[in-house]
């Protein structure tokens, strides 16, 4: 959720790190599928000399794709917003679904404004031997021209109704992932600039992958204020007014966030991707994971959900449809292990609908919150929240083991306090030993009343850097066997790796430092025993 201290300006202070994606010790890889020790350690030497860390064969097709060569060129070098930042009218896009399968068709929808000519580079995201993409297709060039800005409708929605530009059939060998369209604009003469954006979409599949990753591009969505502060926070009634929709069917602007926290130039029409979701992909691929990628909008089933041993909520994933809520509690009681490696999640209720052209899936609307909020926080929340709350959704709390509490968002540090805990081993921390930085901007707190649920984790965050908050890092046991764990916060990601294109984010005063050995650890740790090492 956004709050008034979210909105202030951001300084830069998004100091990049190592470029690369940051390697594990060996002992700490997961190799994972069915390596041998000897495996990994090959693996750790190779990483510790700087080489492919993937070369080392792969056997699940994540690996298998690892071993490609990757794109050292895919990220935005030149990128120019209007002056209310919102938008790139020089070059924007966006794509006809959220998710697309192998075979199936998806169209992609570019606006140049003025007219000019551009291309489109397709690139797969994930590690590639630290250089962060692969290169699968290019197209174009094609003769540009400016689209029209749809007027705001009903529930403020603005639903672009663009010409195509392109269609794609997914080709059957492109691997579930999550992939960017970077659009250049190709001037007729060397005196005059290009300018870039991206348009993102997910491949997804139907297999029995260890690892479910869930993108939260419904979040993105709602934060996105293209084409002029039209996100879901910008109801002149308040941040939290119900009844207001956002569609799919346009760019994402440079501002998906509010500005302080994702508010880099190199992320224009990719969402909350770069800041949330690449370091766990890439620190997923890179220790050769079997995962798999989809869209919130892919899981309104327990199916989508159960093919895989575990399940996770990545980075800022706040808007759910209530379904989603429902599958999800429907894995974990199939034995199904979720990991909440997230802050903010399951807050907003926002069911999904169809696009004015019948396209499914394609709008979304919040129409009030899950649960977990007592009647008391609502009311000292009430500026931000508006006074026509409700609440449309069950208990966020008792499918992840905490919940949001208010103020919902701040910056502090991640605290041991359960050391023995298994999810500890092999990271050093003591109770009380702090990982600096790494809870924000958004937490959960307030653990469930949930049988053999532990606090693992707890500490203070500081809201607009001086109003104490508790957040509460906890995990609890299913049914059979399995468990769910909840990182608590939105920058856990920011702990496993600093990828090509990845800039820290900055908010409440207060910043994670980037890469951390005991993130990874207990990431590992948590991913092995899902995955029944
Ligand atoms: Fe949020």
């Amino acid at each position: 959720m956004a709050s008034p201290g979210s909105r202030r300006s951001r300084r830069d202070a998004g100091t990049r790190g190592d470029s690369r994606c940051a390697p594990d010790e060996p002992e700490k890889r997961a190799g994972l599928g069915r390596g041998t020790w000897s495996k990994f350690l090959a693996v750790g030497f190779v990483i510790a000399i700087g080489a492919d860390p993937i070369s080392a064969k792969g056997e699940n097709p994540i690996q298998l794709e690892n071993a490609k060569a990757g794109s050292g060129d895919w990220q935005l070098t030149r990128v120019r917003v209007d002056k209310a930042g919102y938008r790139s009218p020089w070059i924007e896009g966006y794509c006809s679904r959220q998710s697309v399968a192998p075979g199936e068709a998806l169209d992609i929808m570019v606006s140049t404004d003025p007219p000019a000519r551009f291309r489109v580079e397709i690139f797969r995201t994930g590690f590639y031997g630290g250089l962060g993409a692969r290169r699968m297709m290019d197209l174009g060039p094609f003769e540009g021209k400016a689209q029209p800005i749809p007027a705001p409708g009903d529930l403020r929605l603005r639903e672009c109704r663009w010409e195509k530009t392109a269609t794609i059939q997914i080709p059957p060998d492109w691997p579930s992932g999550v992939y960017l369209g970077r659009l250049t604009t190709m001037p007729g003469a060397d005196d005059q600039p290009y300018w870039q954006s991206y348009v993102i979409f997910i491949v997804r599949d139907s297999r029995r992958a260890d690892v479910l990753f869930q993108c939260s591009d419904s979040t993105w969505q709602a934060y996105n204020r293209w084409p002029a502060d039209d996100s879901l926070y910008t109801d002149p009634r308040g941040a939290h007014a119900r009844g207001v929709a956002v569609s799919f069917d346009r760019p994402y602007g440079r501002m998906p966030q509010y500005t302080g926290i994702v508010n880099d130039p190199l992320s224009v029409g990719s969402g909350e991707f770069l800041c949330f979701e690449q370091p766990l992909s890439c620190f997923l691929e890179e220790s050769g994971y079997d995962v798999t990628y989809c869209s919130n909008s892919d899981c309104l089933d327990a199916a989508q959900i159960t093919r895989c041993k575990v399940f996770i909520s990545v980075g800022h994933d706040e808007y759910w449809d209530v379904r989603q809520y429902r599958a999800t509690q429907a894995a974990i009681e199939a034995g199904v292990d979720v990991l909440w490696l997230c802050g903010n999640s399951v807050f907003a209720v926002s069911p999904f609908s169809d696009s004015a052209d019948g396209r499914a899936k394609r709008v979304i609307t919040r129409v009030g919150h899950f649960a977990g909020l007592t009647d008391e926080e609502y009311a000292k929340a009430e500026r931000t929240m508006t006074k026509d709350w409700k609440r449309a959704g069950p208990d966020e709390g008792l499918i992840i083991g905490a919940r949001t509490v208010m103020p919902a968002n701040g910056g502090g540090d991640w605290i041991c306090a359960k050391p023995g805990h298994w999810i500890f081993e092999g990271t050093g921390m003591g109770r009380g030993d702090a990982i600096p930085g790494l809870v924000g901007w958004e937490h959960h707190g307030a653990p469930a009343s949930l049988p053999g649920l532990e606090v693992v984790a707890e500490g203070t965050v500081w809201s607009g850097g001086v109003n104490p908050v508790r957040w509460t890092a906890t995990i609890f046991p299913g049914p059979r066997d399995n468990f769910v764990f909840n990182a608590a916060t939105v920058f856990w990601c920011q702990g496993l790796s600093m990828p090509p294109g990845h800039t820290l984010p900055w908010s409440h005063w207060s910043r994670p430092h980037g890469p951390d050995p005991r993130v990874r650890r207990m990431t590992h740790n948590l991913l092995r025993r899902a995955i029944g090492e």
